[in-house]
């Protein structure tokens, strides 16, 4: 009614035609630009493919690490930020022997050691200072009766004998270092001092364009510990990328007796050490698998998070958290100081996951920059006659929502930090190692690739002094190693084993604003969904969902025979899909990727859990 109003008051202004025309021609424009299709995207990325050929081309991802999607975020996560920064341990534990070093001080120490790979721990009685074969203790002081310090120490028992002696030299020692979450744009972001110093004093090269092969740590870690595929998926090509084991196989039996990267290098005389900074292991933590029954290496670190974060006094799980200006990362790294102390005349495989450092932070990394060139400085002696691997498992996938719809946020998902740096004694021209990998490094790989250097490394370049660079098969495995020529077919998505929905290989793309196509494609997610449920045997638990709106349909280029979109789409109760689906125009067929919920769901789900927990329901009430 008042918009008449006014229209009726308006006709006899002046201006009146002049207003009309003027709003006819912006309807005109939004009537025109909203009835237009697809929009083409542009994109952050310097080069995009067009040709809609992803078996044969890779537009490798090069872009801004400083873009402005990411810029926001920063805003230096750091839990020792004004840490104590005068605090100094009042107990030690050196040469066997534990002393208290802070005058008058009551306190008490006790032994503890892990149960197999159990996260569980036994403790030992309390003992006065002196010495002690533990390889960990837990060493406590009180003040008026009130416990006022706690803290984890670790020492190294050499388990495996001395080897004989030979005249050939040692291996050398293979150290691989995975911080959790941190993709190449965070490293490049947060390491601007240690990445420089890696590549100018170990001749360290990175691989920016490595792809993850699965969503989260576990389906990485198995391509790298076992060369085996725990989650499917389909290439761009549409080819089938099975699963080698299925949960039965990977989840519910333990892991012992398959073949794993730790026993193959034992078995080749070194001395082996897995180092995790979180009671949560990558292989039983999630979702509750079973892992190995017996450690898997000859050393472990897991007790000292286990105390730390569960078992220990409660001023013991105190002192990690940063204020004391140490972190679990600290410890795990002066563990494996130690481990390269003590195994000097032996060769020694060390894996080293990082949790903490970056798991839910873009720029977590930052606080260990200068800690890492230190680190390195003071076992650059070890460390430079090592292969040394810094091997992430994917990007940052928590904590920052609304950055993973951005094209930036999303890309760095997927695309996990490597860098290799080789021993001093190879890195002559005469072995061509350095020009291979700098080579290698400028194409797509995957964690099968970089297992595939390891296991290259340790069976088959010692018996060539590490001068070998032809290709080779190596059997039963899926990667080419770094270290050597790779086969000269393209590198693409469609040629390596690489789920569609995490290649990083950069297409055309477009925005599809056509209504009915959204509203079709739409239902098909939703039914699809229904499907899923129906399949785990949980659609009597679920609510039936009806679409409410797609929230963002965008179609991918990859190739001419069919469309692939990735879709977005709010149902009814408040649940939010999102997948890539191929639909193929001319028979109307539609095949979906992995389903994934944009929304949190909280415990909407978990009334699945008695039949098999399923993310995609929202339980009856
Ligand atoms: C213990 O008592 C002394 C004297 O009362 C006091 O100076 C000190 O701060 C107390 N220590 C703790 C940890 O409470
Ligand atoms: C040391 O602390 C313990 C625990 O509070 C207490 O029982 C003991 O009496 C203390 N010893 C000395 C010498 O103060
Ligand atoms: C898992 O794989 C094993 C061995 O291939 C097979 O026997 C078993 O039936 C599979 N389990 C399921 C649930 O598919
Ligand atoms: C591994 O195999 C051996 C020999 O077959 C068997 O005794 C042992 O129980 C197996 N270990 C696990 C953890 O399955
Ligand atoms: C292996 O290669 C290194 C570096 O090229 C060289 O110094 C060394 O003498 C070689 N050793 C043998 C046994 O050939
Ligand atoms: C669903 O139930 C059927 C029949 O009871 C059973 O054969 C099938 O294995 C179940 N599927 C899952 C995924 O639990």
């Amino acid at each position: 009614m008042r918009i008449i109003l006014i229209i009726r008051k308006w006709r006899h202004e002046p201006g009146f035609i002049a207003y009309v025309s003027v709003f006819l021609y912006l309807l005109f424009i939004i009537l025109f630009t909203s009835s237009n299709d697809s929009i083409k995207i542009e994109s952050s990325f310097k080069n995009v493919d067009t040709t809609r050929n992803g078996k044969e081309v890779c537009a490798l991802p090069i872009y801004d690490f400083w873009h402005e999607s990411v810029k926001p975020l920063l805003k230096g996560h750091n839990p020792m930020k004004n840490c104590d920064k005068t605090f100094r341990k009042w107990t030690e534990l050196e040469n066997g022997e534990w002393r208290i070093v802070k005058e008058g001080a009551n306190c008490s120490a006790r032994c503890f050691e892990g149960i197999g790979a159990k996260k569980e721990v036994v403790f030992q009685e309390w003992m006065k200072p002196g010495k002690t074969n533990c390889e960990f203790i837990e060493a406590v002081c009180w003040e008026n009766n009130t416990e006022a310090y706690g803290y984890t120490h670790s020492q190294i028992i050499p388990r495996t004998p001395k080897p004989p002696e030979t005249k050939f030299p040692s291996p050398p020692n293979v150290l691989v270092f995975t911080i959790d979450s941190l993709n190449t744009g965070m490293a490049k972001r947060s390491l601007p001092k240690f990445l420089p110093y890696f590549q100018s004093k170990f001749s360290g090269i990175e691989f920016p364009f490595v792809n993850k092969v699965g969503e989260n740590s576990q389906p990485n870690g198995f391509p790298l510990w076992f060369g085996k595929r725990i989650e499917g998926g389909r290439t761009v090509a549409w080819e089938e990328l099975k699963p080698d084991w299925n949960e039965t196989e990977y989840c519910e039996r333990f892991l012992d007796n398959k073949t794993h990267i730790f026993k193959e290098f034992k078995q080749h005389g070194y001395a082996t050490a897995l180092i995790e900074d979180w009671y949560q292991t990558l292989l039983d933590a999630w979702p509750f698998c079973k892992g190995f029954k017996e450690r898997p290496a000859d050393h472990g670190f897991r007790p000292i998070p286990s105390v730390f974060e569960a078992y220990g006094l409660k001023v013991t799980r105190y002192h990690l958290k940063g204020k004391l200006c140490r972190e679990t990362h600290h410890a795990a790294m002066e563990y494996l100081e130690q481990l390269m102390r003590a195994y000097r005349d032996r060769p020694l495989f060390t894996w080293t996951w990082l949790n903490n450092i970056a798991h839910n932070y873009i720029d977590g990394p930052a606080r260990a920059d200068q800690y890492l060139v230190d680190y390195f400085e003071r076992n650059h002696q070890i460390l430079d006659d090592s292969f040394v691997l810094f091997v992430a498992d994917h990007g940052l996938r928590f904590g920052y929502g609304n950055y993973f719809t951005t094209e930036i946020g999303s890309f760095e998902r997927h695309n996990p930090y490597l860098a290799i740096s080789v021993p001093k004694k190879y890195r002559g021209s005469e072995t061509g190692l350095l020009d291979t990998l700098k080579r290698n490094s400028q194409q797509l790989q995957t964690h099968f690739d970089t297992r595939a250097t390891l296991l290259d490394i340790l069976k088959f370049q010692p018996m060539f002094n590490f001068t070998d660079r032809e290709h080779i098969k190596i059997q039963n495995e899926i990667g080419d190693s770094l270290i050597r020529k790779q086969p000269d077919e393209p590198r693409t998505c469609a040629t390596l084993p690489i789920p569609q929905q995490y290649c990083i290989c950069q297409v055309q793309k477009f925005e599809i604003r056509n209504k009915i196509l959204q509203r079709n494609l739409g239902k098909k997610l939703v039914d699809h969904v229904h499907y899923l449920l129906a399949k785990s045997n949980v659609s009597q638990l679920c609510e039936q969902y009806d679409l409410e709106e797609v929230t963002s349909l965008i179609e991918y280029d990859y190739t001419k025979s069919w469309n692939t979109y990735k879709i977005s789409a709010k149902t009814t109760f408040s649940a939010h899909f999102e997948t890539l689906m191929v639909y193929n125009e001319n028979d109307g067929s539609v095949n979906f990727g992995k389903v994934v919920r944009l929304d949190t769901y909280g415990s909407t789900a978990d009334c699945t859990k008695k039949v098999k927990f399923q993310a995609l329901c929202h339980c009856k009430k």
